[in-house]
């Protein structure tokens, strides 16, 4: 077997046989295929696509390449959540210490921003103190400490995907639905939790930006994991618009603290406790419900447990940006619209996002909204305040705001609801 054969098949439109799929992502992820050859393969997959066999197939030797974590010597089950990523998107800080506090293990492996998209890693490590990278050891005394644990992917655990997301983002074939099906559930099943609810988001900050292709990730995914014994749940949820208030690192995580203190922005609060329902109930777990964890002040023990067992300081202060700017309303009105890609563009390029993955991120960059679509607003009232380290970034990132907004009569009506679909 050669690599040009794979690619060949691919390209001319035919199925790729399981000794050539186990065969091609082993040789990859031991550096036998090189660069160039893959990246062909994904651009042939990402026009092509690919069958549910092969999509089982790939998501299987993918697993193959690295090792599994197993919990079964926990007393508890294991439950987990994956969101496809979006502007705004916090809602794994407080819902893994929630669904702690209800009586279900969360072991989560999270990752870092790319583009526009924010990642969990990038937003707890703006606590001074807190340490992303745990061997098994201290991910599982976490887990037995706190309930739950938000930790780096350690270098064993499904590779083929490490290697192959990387390329993926520099030749243009991250938007395929059998690979992004296959790269989130390898890293979920090689996990080795017990339930997972997927959080599919749809819209202009998202991967998938129109409902069929959300709905096709989705089912794709659900498939795959209950083919391999993992109870899976999807929802379909808006990111034509950011979630929340506040968008940026420290940023996120202060909104996070306000939402396990019992306050909030409604639609993060709404998201977090229809998530944390939907991770119990996958895993069997019944008893407190998350909107009273929320209110007694167990969600917050949890989360001060997690975040204290790696490393970090709760009470720290989080950094603040030195400088600011302001958008203000155009006219009075409503506010229609604020299109979820261009505010993470420019909070990306106010410092909050990476170029390529080896840079780092500003920890206080990021967009505070003071209006959502629907709000009413007052001409010349603050839109959004932008924060920065560097004040030379403000021109790039109001240039991208442009036309992010609109003041009308009413909400855009082609707005989704939060929940678009289970
Ligand atoms: N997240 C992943 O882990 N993989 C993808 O391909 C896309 C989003």
């Amino acid at each position: 077997m050669d690599a040009i054969d794979v690619i060949t098949t691919k390209r001319d439109r035919h199925e790729l046989s399981a000794e050539q799929i186990s065969w091609v992502v082993d040789a990859y992820t031991r550096g036998v295929i090189a660069d160039e050859q893959m990246a062909s393969l994904a651009m042939a997959i990402l026009l092509n696509g690919m069958s549910r066999r092969e999509i089982g197939q790939w998501t299987e030797a993918m697993i193959r390449s690295g090792s599994r974590m197993d919990w079964s010597g926990l007393d508890r089950p294991t439950t987990d959540k994956h969101s496809t990523g979006g502007v705004g998107d916090k809602i794994t800080l407080p819902l893994a210490p929630l669904v702690a506090a209800c009586g279900a293990y969360v072991p989560q492996l999270s990752g870092r921003g790319l583009g526009h998209t924010g990642g969990t890693l990038d937003k707890l490590e703006s606590i001074p103190g807190w340490r992303a990278s745990l061997s098994n050891d201290e991910m599982l005394d976490v887990l037995r400490s706190a309930g739950a644990v938000v930790c780096a992917a350690g270098d064993g655990l499904a590779p083929a995907d490490k290697k192959l997301y990387a390329l993926r983002d520099v030749t243009g074939t991250v938007e395929s639905i059998p690979l992004i099906a296959s790269s989130i559930m390898s890293k979920k099943i090689a996990e080795g939790t017990g339930a997972l609810v997927l959080d599919v988001k749809v819209g202009s900050g998202a991967f998938m930006k129109n409902v069929d292709d959300a709905r096709e990730l989705a089912r794709t995914m659900v498939d795959l994991g209950t083919d391999h014994g993992v109870t899976t749940v999807a929802l379909l949820t808006a990111m034509d618009r950011p979630l929340g208030l506040a968008v940026g690192h420290a940023l996120e995580v202060e909104e996070s603290v306000e939402v396990l203190s019992g306050g909030g922005p409604s639609d993060i609060v709404e998201l977090t406790v229809r998530l944390a329902r939907e991770m119990l109930a996958a895993a069997g777990v019944t008893g407190k419900d998350p909107a009273d964890a929320l209110k007694d002040g167990s969600a917050m023990d949890a989360w001060r447990r997690m975040i204290s067992a790696q490393g970090g300081d709760p009470d720290a202060p989080l950094p603040q940006a030195p400088e600011s700017a302001q958008v203000t309303a155009p006219a009075s009105g409503v506010l229609s619209r604020l299109d979820a890609y261009k505010v993470g563009v420019a909070a990306w390029r106010l410092g909050a996002g990476r170029a390529r993955k080896e840079d780092s991120v500003s920890a206080s960059a990021g967009i505070t909204l003071h209006a959502k679509p629907g709000d009413r607003v007052e001409q010349g009232q603050p839109l959004l305040t932008l924060h920065t380290e560097d004040p030379g970034k403000f021109a790039r990132a109001l240039e991208t705001l442009e036309g992010a907004y609109e003041v009308g009569d009413a909400a855009d009506p082609s707005l989704l609801p939060l929940i678009v679909d289970r």
